[in-house]
């Protein structure tokens, strides 16, 4: 068994006393960080730790990263530069200054240089470190490694549930890393091998979650349906599992990969009542040429066949998907492959990236070929062509009835709550008193882009 937070926390107990820090934790990427940052929160003890949201507040700030595109690790050296600048202007000294996640990994000890070193860097499996490295800089101790990372198998961090904030659904992470070798992606190299939280250890989380109220989990990893145990319980076992927690009420999950979605795992979505109808299934190209140059494992008649068997198996089902723009080598005509394929599914949503080449990636020995303002014009014409099909997809629902959860008070208009159907629409209704987790028939009377607006009835 891994180490989980209650080994770590005995380390903790070991810290004498000393004042209290604000500390700033700003997530990036995606969900797996999301979850990361509230468990390390749950690493570091309340007493010594408050959590700020001003960055003129805090004695340290963690900035957990992400490396996907070149574009978020850009972001994160401005980032740094800027809160430099702004505690400058405010006459305060400089915070301390650590990078956590998927930078953290890629880049390690080279972010301790240049022209705007960090202070601390902690890889996506040291977070238990943590505690320890913040005591030795703040108490100015110095003696430990300030930049911690390489892959440790059997490293699992849990999130304390009673650190969400009250919205739905409660993020579970069920396994890390990846061991797919999509030709354009830096995850493997920076969440490394694949590996599997124990099932008991993911149903110990939830019914700690349903313990502190939550009703709703979201089972989290780069690749939930290759999930196995011991090659004897796979993703489908595990959702069947999971799905027999008493009080747990919503089954989601993110992200599954087209070639693992057998026809018995399908099924057994379709079966379970918890489990949410809604598939975010990235496509990243609908031309089988790209995509056997991005290594994906599939066809697009493969991908075809299974929305059609998800769509007779599961009911209600809903899609949503990613693309990749501009691929080395796409050409024209298999750019409209991929708008094709918006044509063909007709997706609920649609995220679409250009392609950015990341160092070292099997990808990066291919000539980045597509000039950067085609990839903008292809972007934008994938982003206008599904804003089209969504747009007469989405008046379609007018007039339906639909069954929505509460999950939060929407920004506008003041008084409206914000909630979700379980095939995850996105719905606003306004003009009652409604908490948190209220179930509700809402009567949809239009939408804007992907939020519908509805009445309760
Ligand atoms: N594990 C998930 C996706 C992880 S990354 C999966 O396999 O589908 C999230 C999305 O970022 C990917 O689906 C892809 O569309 C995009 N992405 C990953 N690497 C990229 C790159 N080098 N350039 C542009 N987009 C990329
Ligand atoms: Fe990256 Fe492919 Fe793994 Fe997804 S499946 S994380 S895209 S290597
Ligand atoms: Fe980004 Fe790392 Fe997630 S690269 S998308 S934060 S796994």
């Amino acid at each position: 068994m891994g180490n989980f937070q209650k080994d770590i926390s005995i380390r903790n107990e070991a810290v004498p006393t000393r004042p209290t820090f604000g500390i700033l934790i700003e997530t990036y990427g995606c969900q797996m960080n999301v979850y990361d940052t509230q468990a390390i929160f749950g690493l570091l003890d309340p007493s010594h730790f408050s959590a700020q949201e001003d960055e003129l507040a805090a004695d340290v700030i963690l900035l957990n990263t992400c490396s996907v595109r070149d574009h978020a690790e850009h972001k994160i050296f401005s980032r740094i530069g800027e809160i430099r600048h702004r505690r400058r202007e405010a006459g305060l000294p400089y915070p301390v200054i650590g990078i956590c996640g998927c930078m953290a990994e890629r880049l390690g000890k080279n972010l301790r240089k240049g022209v705007n070193p960090v202070d601390l860097v902690v890889g996506v499996d040291n977070y238990d470190s943590l505690p320890g490295l913040l005591h030795d800089i703040l108490d100015e101790v110095g003696s430990l490694p300030r930049a911690v990372t390489g892959h440790r198998a059997d490293t699992h961090y849990v999130a304390p549930p009673a650190l969400y904030p009250t919205n739905n659904s409660h993020l579970v992470t069920i396994h890390k890393g990846c061991d797919y070798r999509c030709t354009y992606c830096i995850v493997p190299a920076t969440r490394g091998p694949q590996r599997e939280k124990d099932p008991e250890a993911i149903l110990r989380e939830i019914r700690k979650i349903v313990a502190a109220g939550g009703r709703e989990v979201t089972l989290l990893g780069q690749n939930v349906s290759a999930y196995h145990w011991q090659k004897e319980l796979d993703f489908a076992a595990l959702l069947e599992q999971v799905a027999a927690e008493p009080g747990l009420e919503r089954i989601r999950f993110l992200t599954g990969h087209p070639r693992d979605m057998f026809p018995h795992l399908m099924d057994t979505i379709g079966q379970l009542e918890k489990v949410c109808p809604w598939l975010h299934l990235p496509i990243q190209s609908g031309s089988n040429r790209i995509l056997r140059r991005m290594k994906r494992l599939y066809t697009r008649d493969d991908y075809l066949g299974m929305i059609e068997y998800a769509r007779r198996v599961i009911p209600e089902v809903s899609f949503s998907t990613d693309f990749i723009v501009g691929f080395p080598g796409e050409t024209p005509t298999e750019f409209q492959d991929t708008l094709e394929i918006l044509r063909a599914v007709k997706y609920d949503q649609v995220f679409s990236f250009k392609y950015s080449e990341r160092p070292g990636v099997p990808a990066a020995r291919l000539e980045d070929d597509v000039q950067e303002q085609e990839k903008k014009d292809r972007l934008a014409e994938l982003i206008a062509v599904q804003k089209e099909i969504w747009e007469r997809e989405a008046s379609g629902f007018i007039g339906q009835i639909w069954t929505a959860v509460v999950e939060s008070p929407a920004r506008r208009p003041k008084g409206a709550w914000r909630l979700r159907t379980a095939n995850n629409r996105k719905v606003v209704i306004s003009g009652m008193e409604l908490e948190v987790g209220d179930s509700v028939s809402v009567r949809i009377t239009g939408h804007q882009n992907t939020t519908f607006l509805g009445d309760a009835i």
